[in-house]
């Protein structure tokens, strides 16, 4: 049985204030928080304010990126995963479809983050995730096992079993239009079965999100799908009660 886990990406948005007052409502609203893992990405520089507002209680930190290469370099405006590790973070977000389009991060690039995330100790949440066109072309499933695929090819299947992956389709992201459970559902189930071809404990093992404009009103349906392991959560995780009800609905959905 699969424990969801429940990730807010708070993408370049935050301020002390925001973030002060955020983090209030979520420990004040905690007891939502039930049969779900739970935690929060901040932006890297807010990742000291957030852990520290949420010592002792059961959400955890997790950053956005970090750089390819661990340790400390000539890397300026890098962070590496060494640091948000020594702030306190258990998660690190990798290969987003911000960070790939906009920062033009490749399968190979992505695949390095993993293997330094997974070197630290920490969980990477490893995003994939197919464009309109792509969709319309009906290669979906291409798209999303070439990009696993080289995760595969570089670390080995061994290396999921500590990944997360998060299905986000990129057409619903930020757009409103949220994929239907029947589509989240079967590209998930795809996901599975491309682990489960190298080892089936692996792939029953391995949660798989779903993120693209997953909302209160949403989340139910979503998390009740057999495949589906919970969210990555973007504008709505910068809603205390928002978050907190995607969480409950994720700790329902999952243990009926
Ligand atoms: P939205 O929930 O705002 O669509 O963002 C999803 C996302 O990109 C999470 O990483």
């Amino acid at each position: 049985m699969r424990k969801p886990f429940v990730a807010g990406n708070w993408k370049m948005h935050g301020s002390k204030a925001m973030i002060g007052s955020l983090i209030s409502a979520l420990r004040a609203g905690a007891e939502q928080i039930k049969g779900v893992d739970v935690a929060v990405c901040p932006p890297s520089l807010y990742i000291q304010f957030a852990g520290d507002m949420l010592l002792e209680s059961q959400i955890k930190v997790g950053a956005q990126n970090v750089a390819s290469v661990a340790g400390q370099g000539a890397l300026t405006g890098e962070v590496s995963v060494d640091m948000v590790q020594d702030l306190g973070c258990q998660y690190v977000i990798v290969g987003h479809s911000e960070r790939r389009s906009i920062f033009d991060e490749t399968d190979e690039v992505v695949a390095a983050k993993v293997g330094v995330v997974l070197e630290a100790g920490l969980t990477p949440i490893l995003c994939v995730g197919e464009t309109l066109e792509q969709r319309e072309a009906g290669v979906t499933q291409d798209v999303v096992a070439g990009q696993i695929g080289v995760v595969l090819q570089k670390l080995g299947v061994s290396a999921f079993n500590n990944i997360v992956i998060a299905y986000e389709p990129v057409w619903a992201i930020g757009t409103g239009k949220v994929a239907t459970p029947e589509q989240a559902q079967s590209v998930h189930a795809f996901i599975r079965s491309l682990i489960a071809n190298e080892d089936s404990k692996i792939a029953s093992n391995l949660i798989i999100q779903y993120g693209g404009s997953v909302k209160p009103e949403n989340a139910a349906i979503l998390f009740s799908q057999p495949d589906i392991d919970g969210g990555l959560i973007g504008g709505a995780s910068l809603d205390a009660g928002d978050f907190l009800a995607i969480c409950k609905a994720a700790g329902e959905a999952c243990s009926e």
